[in-house]
């Protein structure tokens, strides 16, 4: 009979005089509340998000707002409902009776089903918008074609005004939408930009799309964001985002083909280019060490000790760093893999950058190391 009493006990809890059940309402909602102003207070205070420098971005930082926003309003009401019922239900420390058989309420079921549905269903609709508006093409899109490989960047424009230079870094157009056709020479690697956010994978044997108008002038890192061997995270160049003025003067695409280093945004002009700027421009500095040029990578053999690489190989000096560069099989330093060092050097660097960077390379490693 005590069992009986005690549902009685709790019957009465749970049926009380409307006034009372108001009033637990009103302190779950204030609960509520307070809980959604802190969390939000975290979510939108620190700058968690990268710059959005592109049309993609805003859309896709406009999906991840409205989930955002969704996940504080049901954490925000989950967490006030545990806290108060904690609160406000908690048993007397002796108390070890079992709590009463409840069978349930289908019309709060019914609810806590429809309000997800409906939520998650806002959610892949904007999400399909999303990802149509950030995939058509339109008519007036400039094509670029990127492709990677071990373990540098090289982009090609198919049309506009730096048609068909080849170049170390990615000069873009604000307001206009560039079509990047991207392919890989070797292994996979994969493009990314925070501030333009979107990945898309380079894969060997295949083209993939991305789609980037690019909305604010400045630059940002390319980065290589699939594990691609020992340079992968030396594999970084820049984007550079231009007003429509300066990237139709196409200054900045004069550098292209040769190695020369890129003009700053703006499109200033650039002299010719010197030793360092050709090894920088050219990507050296991603696989090797270089004091002069400030270089530290070790992917591929010390440029410091060319000399005695040089006497190994039983070569001239001279000889030997020219046909490391064009031909860099000929000869494999020991304890470094054969095949790694592109093999396009002889043919991406223009012949007076090539004199330049071998001048360079010989007074560098001679100055500087063992
Ligand atoms: Cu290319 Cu990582």
């Amino acid at each position: 009979m005590r069992r009986q009493k005690r549902l009685g006990g709790l019957t009465v809890l749970v049926r009380c005089d409307p006034p009372v059940r108001r009033r637990s309402f009103v302190h779950l909602a204030l609960l509520a509340a307070v809980i959604a102003a802190a969390v939000t207070a975290v979510a939108v205070a620190i700058p968690w998000l990268p710059v959005s420098a592109s049309k993609e971005r805003e859309r896709i930082d406009l999906t991840y707002w409205l989930a955002t926003g969704i996940a504080i309003m049901i954490f925000s009401v989950v967490a006030a409902a545990i806290l108060y019922s904690v609160w406000r239900f908690r048993v007397h420390p002796d108390d070890d009776s079992d709590g009463p058989p409840i069978h349930g309420h289908t019309g709060l079921e019914i609810v806590w089903t429809a309000i997800p549905t409906a939520l998650v269903t806002a959610i892949a609709i904007v999400s399909a918008i999303v990802l149509h508006d950030n995939g058509t093409v339109p008519k007036n899109a400039l094509h670029v074609t990127v492709t990677a490989q071990q373990f540098t960047w090289v982009f090609n424009y198919r049309d506009g005004p730096g048609k068909g230079v080849d170049l170390p870094d990615l000069y873009l157009p604000k307001d206009r939408s560039v079509i990047l056709e991207i392919g890989s020479k070797d292994v996979i690697h994969s493009f990314w930009v925070p501030e333009f956010g979107q990945k898309q994978d380079a894969v060997p044997g295949r083209i993939n799309p991305l789609k980037i108008t690019a909305t604010r002038i400045g630059t940002y890192p390319v980065i290589c964001t699939e594990l691609c061997g020992l340079g992968h995270a030396l594999m970084r160049r820049r984007a550079i985002v231009l007003s429509q003025a300066d990237f139709n003067t196409a200054s900045w695409a004069k550098s292209g083909t040769s190695a020369a280093p890129p003009p700053p945004p703006g499109g200033g002009t650039s002299g010719s280019a010197s030793g360092k700027a050709i090894f920088v421009a050219t990507g050296c500095n991603a696989c090797h060490t270089l004091a002069a040029a400030g270089a530290n990578a070790k992917v591929g053999p010390d440029l410091d000790k060319l000399p005695a690489e040089a006497k190994r190989a039983g070569q001239p000096l001279e000889q030997f760093i020219r046909t490391s560069i064009v031909d860099p099989n000929a000869y494999i330093e020991p304890g470094f893999p054969k095949g790694t060092m592109p093999t396009n050097f002889g043919t991406k660097i223009k012949k007076a950058d090539l004199d330049t960077l071998v001048q360079y390379l010989i007074k560098s490693s001679k100055g500087g190391g063992k």
